[in-house]
């Protein structure tokens, strides 16, 4: 059975077709998915659907994820209302492991980012046969060089600074473009270089507005001249706190992390910056549309291989890639560890040989 959970990120469907691909090769294997992550299982009726290679066409080039998605609740934290209409949550865990089977499912893979990959292995700590792959567009996995989406996302954040550079320049203009990335700043790093832009603000790097400010004020003689600013969402001035909102959905766990890029605009200007500054922020289109090739090859391979452990039994695993190999490590070692950027690490000091201004000075 073959689920997606998390947000969702362009290489999902591609996972899903290669895992069908490899498994229609083989007499002994039927494929199922289950709708919206684990909930497809949880729910009554069931939602479960067959995956075989006339349901996977086309899927390879196609965003999103035909199974659906969520993060929120898990067979660990299922929402639950009280009688006084407020919420908890209750551990069916145990429950949906019986039903799996009473189904006669053999095997999960599990297709989803940190979050998903630790209900794997809280599954597979209670016996379950679960295999992970690991996606995000924040490529904030330690264990894997990259997750399929993170190079579709950085795409898409290039392709915008170069649409906001002309704009910028026409109208001597200070560009703030706002990108996702939680606690990570890899997609603000690689779409700055990308794009080549003028500062790039990391949640690893808490920035000095003043220094932020004497960049702008070299882009520009006189009054001509423009600046564009990466900012990813994590940001945060020195001494200063992450900018988000603790959301009310049901179930929903995160803080909800944008709203960088306007006060960013805001201390600048309160610093006495004197250009106009715009702010962009990108959210949900990172996330949207077909995958660039770099990832539909990553989760074709991640698919194929995922769908290989499960035959060769080899559970409580999740697939990685370590260049130029795909391989496969432990779920406890899947989930030990946040991948951020290291501000002494190569990428910054390419950056910086580039003029990149981190906001350190
Ligand atoms: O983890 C992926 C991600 O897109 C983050 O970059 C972002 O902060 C978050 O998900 C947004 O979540 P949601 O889709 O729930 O708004």
């Amino acid at each position: 059975m073959v689920l997606t959970g998390g947000g969702d990120c362009p290489g999902l469907n591609a996972v899903i077709r290669g895992i069908v691909k490899r498994a229609s090769q083989e007499k002994d294997w039927e494929v199922i998915g289950c709708i919206e992550s684990f909930n497809g299982v949880l729910r009554e009726p069931t939602e479960i659907v067959e995956l075989d290679e006339k349901s996977v066409h086309g899927l390879l080039v196609m965003g999103g994820t035909i199974l659906g998605t969520t993060n929120k609740g898990g067979p660990f934290e299922w929402p639950v209302r009280q009688p006084d209409g407020s919420w908890t949550t209750v551990d069916r865990s145990d429950e949906m492991i019986r039903k799996l089977q009473y189904l006669g499912v053999d095997a999960v893979i599990n297709i989803g980012g940190d979050g998903s990959q630790r209900i794997s292995l809280g599954l597979a700590q209670k016996g379950l046969n679960i295999v992970g792959v690991p996606k995000t567009i924040d490529n904030d996995l330690s264990s894997t060089d990259y997750t399929f989406g993170f190079q579709t996302a950085v795409q898409i954040c290039t392709e915008a600074i170069d649409k906001l550079v002309t704009t910028a320049a026409s109208h001597n203009r200070v560009f703030i473009m706002e990108v996702m990335g939680r606690d990570a700043g890899w997609i603000a790093l690689h779409s700055a270089i990308a794009g080549g832009a003028d500062v790039c603000l990391i949640p690893e790097i808490p920035y000095d507005i003043q220094e932020v400010k004497k960049k702008i004020e070299q882009r520009y003689n006189k009054r001509h001249g423009f600046c564009i600013i990466v900012v990813a969402e994590g940001a945060k001035p020195k001494g200063g706190s992450i900018v988000g909102t603790k959301s009310d959905e049901v179930g929903y766990q995160h803080v909800r992390l944008g709203g960088i890029g306007n006060q960013l605009a805001a201390e600048l200007k309160a610093a006495g910056v004197e250009q106009d500054i715009r702010c962009t922020i990108l959210g949900h289109l990172q996330r949207g549309g077909t995958p660039i090739a770099f990832d539909r090859i990553l989760a074709s391979e991640f698919g194929v291989r995922a769908m290989e452990l499960v035959m060769e039994g080899k559970f409580g695993r999740m697939v990685a890639y370590r260049h130029p190999e795909i391989v496969d490590v432990s779920l406890e070692e899947a989930v030990r560890a946040q991948n951020l950027v290291d501000p002494k690490g190569q990428l910054v000091h390419t950056a910086k040989g580039l003029g990149i201004e981190f906001g350190q000075g």
